[in-house]
């Protein structure tokens, strides 16, 4: 397993493109599963789990093609015109849960899909029950077998009131596609609001779907027999802006984000504020750094958009590290997503953490060490700290990096950093 090794302690300058959001390009290539005319996604960010997506939906019979385009970025045309299966099977599944997206535009197609349960992951057990009833509020019948969920609609979805009694971003998404081609009108009331899902909602507009309050927590979904072709840019990705802004704070450097967008973030641009980051627009998106000699120590409670996201979590943890002052991180979206306190402290960070709550006591510096990756944005926060901690760090176990952040080595190298890939065991 490939490794990356870090020399820390150089100040990052230069710029870094921002891609396309992950968490949005694998619910819009689900979306290809809706019309049998071709879906065109471009600013399509080149990553392991596009990957994955890619693999499954031609298992399923989309095949799909991708372009380098200068001007638009990597761009992906998908082909639904024929659907040649209904199930995901549990070797993809497993791979990578957001599969699951898979089932309503199945379900809304073809009346009927075979998919198996994701598992949970590092960071929590990750249940699919708010998918599976609002799929049954829409008339669709469902079964569980043999780790599968089977799910049929042989009369097609009726449109209902699916009232969510938590906030799903995954569930809103397979909801809103499978409504669109329901026959009657769909609310989805407390639905997320995350950008990926008004990006979704634009997309499936842009395809003939009729959604009303994209960006609220009730959206309103008239079905249409049939969507038909679109091209659509993908958002850029919120979660690497911010995840790069804190890579220049840490570091003492100063990084431009090329297409970065600060009203996609506005809830963490306010903390990451108060923690001691300048964040300005410039005409190519944003120039952030840190705005005194020290970063400042600011509590933090994760919330579904528009509250700081728990994506952004472990990233912050590893800001905070180094801090003047401590800062209160609390978690309350997954129930473990605090595997980077351990590796963390590993790197001389004083980390104390109470359940669902980590109090981070700034340390002048930390110190390079092996440590393990062990989920997507723990690694990232791993990476950070490597980069601002004196000596060399290991992180092994990289694979999970490579499933959410493009090329993240040459983006750092190109801005000054210590950093290679290390090919082999780990
Ligand atoms: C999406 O996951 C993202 N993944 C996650 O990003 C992100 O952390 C999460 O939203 C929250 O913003 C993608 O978009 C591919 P949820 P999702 O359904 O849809 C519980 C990353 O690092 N829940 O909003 O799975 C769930 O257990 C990944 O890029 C149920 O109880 O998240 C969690 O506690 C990690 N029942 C909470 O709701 C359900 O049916 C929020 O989950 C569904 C979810």
């Amino acid at each position: 397993m490939d490794r990356i090794w870090i020399k820390g302690g150089r100040p990052l300058q230069g710029a870094i493109q921002i891609s396309g959001a992950k968490n949005a390009a694998l619910p819009l290539m689900a979306a290809a599963i809706l019309s049998e005319e071709p879906l065109t996604l471009r600013n399509m960010p080149d990553l392991q789990d596009i990957r994955t997506m890619v693999a499954l939906l031609e298992r399923l019979g989309l095949p799909t093609t991708v372009e380098e385009d200068e001007a638009h970025g990597r761009l992906m045309r998908l082909d639904g015109a024929t659907i040649a299966d209904t199930c995901a099977p549990y070797d993809l599944v497993r791979k990578m849960r957001a599969s699951i997206l898979v089932l309503g535009p199945l379900l809304a197609r073809e009346g009927n899909a075979a998919v198996s349960l994701p598992g949970g992951c590092a960071i929590g057990t990750r249940p699919v029950d708010l998918h599976l009833m609002g799929l049954e509020t829409l008339g669709a019948e469902i079964a569980l077998q043999e780790g599968y969920i089977h799910a049929t609609a042989p009369k097609g979805l009726i449109g209902a009131e699916v009232v969510f009694p938590k906030i799903s971003v995954g569930a809103t998404e397979n909801l809103m596609m499978a409504a669109s081609l329901a026959r009657g009108t769909t609310r989805l009331v407390n639905a997320a609001r995350e950008p990926e899902i008004v990006d979704l909602g634009r997309c499936l507009q842009a395809m003939g779907a009729k959604i009303e309050g994209l960006g609220k927590d009730t959206l309103e979904i008239e079905g249409v027999p049939r969507l038909h072709a679109a091209d659509h840019a993908v958002v850029a990705d919120r979660i690497e802006t911010g995840t790069y802004a804190m890579a220049a704070a840490i570091t003492g450097g100063e990084l431009e984000l090329l297409g970065g967008r600060i009203d996609d973030m506005q809830a963490a641009a306010d903390i990451l504020e108060r923690g001691g980051l300048s964040l300005t627009a410039s005409n190519r998106g944003l120039v952030a750094r840190r705005a005194n000699e020290r970063l400042v120590g600011t509590d933090v409670m994760t919330a579904p958009f528009p509250g700081f996201p728990t994506d952004l979590q472990a990233q912050y943890m590893a800001l905070m590290t180094t801090a003047g002052g401590a800062a209160m991180i609390t978690e309350t979206i997954f129930e473990n997503r605090f595997m980077h306190v351990p590796e963390l402290i590993r790197m001389s960070a004083d980390i104390t953490v109470h359940t669902a709550s980590a109090l981070v006591r700034g340390r002048e510096r930390l110190t390079g060490a092996q440590v393990m990756a062990t989920d997507l944005r723990a690694s990232i926060s791993l990476l950070l700290a490597a980069l601002a901690a004196e000596g060399e760090t290991t992180i092994n176990r990289v694979y999970h990096l490579d499933r959410g952040y493009e090329k993240v080595e040459a983006k750092l190298a190109a801005c000054g950093a210590e950093i290679r890939r290390l090919s082999g065991n780990g």
